[in-house]
């Protein structure tokens, strides 16, 4: 089978709604969708409703908007408890998450192990003389804050930092345990696992709201052959270590529609050899 990945669906926008369904079907290869869907529980639905019959399987991992609690939306669950929400959905359709154990498959005749993550960010993507206290205010001297500051809450953890760093030690344990056997491995995170995969020219400071140094070296720890990512909204291929590392955003219409001609366009192949 072969493997494919995308991101950054943003199915609240009803341009994407609608590119969403001109998906070319391919039964027999998997999906990577790298978080980002959407905000509400209805986003998840209508993506899954749509792509679990065009591929085999779907993989799916949150993205910083499936975390968010709208109170428009009807949605109560915060933190957590949202993310849990967006896995029993997943568990409905049949999606992998990253609560389930790890898939092994042949992606083009090799042997790989596929670990959906859900890892988030603390704002250690800043330089060293910005304290971590000052960090949002840094971002803002520049004119840009994260809406996630307003509209992901983070219990049962203090803030973000805190959250990210509980999901990169117990990640951390069982990757350490699957990875045991040696087999190839394909990381896939709404964020970027790498500082310099962080890079947005036109807003540089949004980067402390893109990852963690936390995971630096994991694409050398786990036998990485291909991190996945989206969130950038900046699709692009670069070596990390000789690792190839793809951000597969779709992103917004004004986005996308300078690049893509389909949401086809925006599908990645994750070669692995
Ligand atoms: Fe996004
Ligand atoms: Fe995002």
């Amino acid at each position: 089978m072969k493997l494919y990945a995308v991101a950054d669906l943003h199915l609240g926008a009803a341009a994407n709604r609608e590119a969403l369904d001109g998906v070319i079907p391919r039964p027999d290869d998997w999906l990577l969708i790298a978080g980002d869907i959407g905000e509400k529980r209805e986003h998840l639905e209508l993506a899954f409703e749509t792509l679990t019959p065009r591929f085999r399987q779907l993989v799916w991992v949150p993205g910083n908007h499936e975390l968010w609690t709208l109170p428009q939306s009807g949605a109560l669950a915060r933190g957590h408890a949202k993310y849990e929400e967006c896995v029993s959905i997943c568990q409905r359709y049949g999606v992998v998450t990253p609560e389930d154990p790890y898939p092994v498959v042949d992606v083009d005749g090799r042997r790989v192990r596929i670990a959906p993550l859900a890892l988030f960010y603390d704002y250690s993507f800043r330089p060293a003389d910005v304290a971590f206290a000052d960090a949002v205010a840094w971002a803002r001297e520049s004119g840009i804050r994260c809406a996630d500051e307003d509209r992901i809450h983070t219990d049962p953890y203090p803030d973000m930092a805190y959250w990210c760093q509980a999901r990169c030690e117990a990640t951390e344990a069982r990757l350490h345990q699957a990875c045991a056997d040696g087999l190839p491995t394909v990381l896939l995170n709404h964020y970027p696992l790498r500082d310099e995969l962080a890079r947005l020219p036109r807003v540089p400071r949004f980067a402390i709201w893109c990852g963690t140094r936390l995971t630096e070296d994991w694409h050398r720890r786990f036998n990485a052959v291909a991190m996945v990512y989206g969130h950038l909204h900046i699709p692009t291929r670069q070596l990390i270590d000789g690792v190839p590392c793809h951000e597969v955003s779709f992103g917004y219409p004004k986005q996308w529609q300078r690049w893509a001609s389909s949401i086809n366009d925006a599908i990645r192949q994750i070669r692995v050899g």
